[in-house]
């Protein structure tokens, strides 16, 4: 693939020059333990959204370091509010990617795991309709499936009327998903914060201002802050930063509890 914009890591330094897919995969890699990454792209005003969505916000260079991500994690957790709103399709790496993938003795497709407490999904949307392996369900005891969601998808209920995440992440790790992309959207991204569960935050920085309106990529109840060192700055030479966060090794997040049969 011809790469249009390049990209650098600036901090720390040294400064890497132009990098190399094999480079940023090594940058960003996979945890030797369980791990919770989630990404997110806003503007420099802290814009969640531009007129709605996500992709105003994203270039190519996000979108780059976005599918390389993607490659890296067993399984993409995202928030029902965003598999419906940004009409999401089923999770298919490019096929040097799955090549990859198979190199490192990974399943060639991440799982999909969407988190939802009403149910309220469409078996026929790509994400499930398509899905090259089962998508999970994360959801909680008192949720009614809709007709067809349990062909296409498992159901896992963790909590009696809210999902329970923590229970969620830990069933996802006992069925051998432990590197988990999330993918947001900020109701979900705030729970998890809430709960102690990120270890780590990848976040895109678009230049440009969104003005007054979107939220941040954050939102639902208040917590306690969460500190959250600086690994890397990535620039892009359209203006665009990739910043990451992640907890030091030595203070991993709450272990989570194990979930309703
Ligand atoms: N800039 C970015 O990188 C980015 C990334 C993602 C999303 N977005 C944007 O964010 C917006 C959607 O975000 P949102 O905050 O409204 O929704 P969200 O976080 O995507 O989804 C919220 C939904 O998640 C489900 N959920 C179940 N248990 C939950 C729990 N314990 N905690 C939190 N959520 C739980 C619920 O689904 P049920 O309703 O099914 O119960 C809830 O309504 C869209 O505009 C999207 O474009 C932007």
């Amino acid at each position: 693939m011809s790469v249009a914009t390049p990209i650098e890591r600036i901090w720390p330094a040294p400064a890497t020059g132009a990098l190399t897919d094999p480079q940023l995969t090594a940058l960003y890699g996979r945890a030797d333990r369980p791990h919770l990454r989630v990404n997110f792209v806003a503007s420099a005003d802290g814009a969640v959204t531009l007129d709605g969505y996500s992709a105003g916000l994203s270039g190519e260079p996000d979108k780059r370091v976005f599918g390389l991500l993607r490659m890296l994690c067993d399984a993409l957790v995202v928030a029902a509010g965003t598999l419906r709103h940004e009409g999401y399709r089923a999770v298919r790496p490019r096929p040097e990617r799955r090549a990859w993938r198979r190199e490192q003795g990974l399943a060639e497709f991440p799982t999909l795991v969407v988190v939802s407490g009403s149910l309220d999904l469409d078996p026929a949307q790509a994400a499930f309709a398509d899905a090259p392996v089962r998508p999970v369900v994360l959801t909680h005891t008192g949720a009614v499936p809709p007709p067809g969601l349990t062909d296409v998808a498992d159901l896992v209920r963790c909590g009696t009327d809210r999902v329970d995440l923590a229970a969620g992440l830990a069933e996802l790790r006992r069925r051998g998903l432990d590197q988990l992309l999330c993918e947001g959207g900020p109701h979900l991204f705030g729970a998890l914060t809430a709960a102690d569960l990120v270890d780590e935050l990848c976040l895109t920085v678009a230049p440009l201002l969104a003005g007054a309106g979107p939220g941040r990529i954050t939102a639902g109840d208040a917590g306690p802050p969460r500190h959250l060192p600086l690994r890397h700055v990535l620039a892009a030479a359209d203006g665009v930063l990739m910043l990451r966060y992640a907890r030091d090794p030595a203070d991993p997040p709450s272990a989570g509890s194990t979930p309703a049969a």
